[in-house]
């Protein structure tokens, strides 16, 4: 069955990238990449990406930095309200339709496997507050910001499901009770 999975980095004190958008604080870190909630098995469950405009903005900026091709070959939906340039061979939807449709569309595209939520952190809240989102992986590097793209702005319980160590990182998974208080 296709779950809904905000999968994500953190610093402790919950941004995602700091404010200018930079990722370096995170890719720093030591990681296992054969540790406990790591990428490779997570990726290999995911039959659809949905993402915000920033964090495709960024992968933009990597691809050009590193001289690296679109990273996914799952059909990938990208929330904007402005043109963006395409990724040529990849299977990108840019969309501004309601969240509810576009998850409607994504799990179809899924298969039966699970639907990944990148980021950022409002467009993951938008997902919880249309009831849609099943589930969070969160690792949380050994860093704090002050300042920058938060984790994820809303009020939400959740259940703590599992915990590890991950090299530098302590990697969490949670379900989606609801919204806090309702
Ligand atoms: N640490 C991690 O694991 C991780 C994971 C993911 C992302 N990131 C980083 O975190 C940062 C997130 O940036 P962000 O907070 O700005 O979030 P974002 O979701 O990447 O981008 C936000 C933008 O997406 C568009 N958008 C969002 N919801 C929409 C909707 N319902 N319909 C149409 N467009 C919508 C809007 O852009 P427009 O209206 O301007 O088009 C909005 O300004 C990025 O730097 C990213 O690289 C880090």
């Amino acid at each position: 069955m296709t779950s809904t999975i905000y999968y994500v980095a953190s610093t402790l004190d919950g941004f995602i990238a700091d404010q200018h958008h930079s990722l370096d604080w995170l890719l720093k870190q030591d990681i296992d990449q054969q540790g406990p909630m790591n990428y490779t098995d997570f990726i290999g469950e995911v039959g659809a990406v949905l993402m915000g405009a920033s964090t495709y903005e960024w992968l933009l900026r990597h691809q050009t930095e590193t001289g690296e091709s679109w990273p996914y070959t799952q059909p990938s939906w990208v929330f904007t309200h402005r043109d963006q340039p395409a990724q040529p061979g990849a299977d990108i939807r840019f969309t501004s339709a309601p969240v509810p449709e576009v998850h409607a569309e994504a799990v179809k595209a899924a298969n039966g496997k699970d639907v990944w939520v990148v980021g950022g952190g409002d467009l993951a809240g938008q997902f919880a507050d249309a009831g849609l989102l099943d589930e969070l992986v969160v690792s949380y590097a050994p860093v704090t910001l002050g300042a920058g793209a938060p984790l994820l702005p809303r009020r939400l319980d959740l259940r703590l499901r599992e915990t590890a160590r991950n090299a530098a990182f302590i990697a969490a998974r949670y379900d989606v009770v609801g919204i806090a208080g309702r």
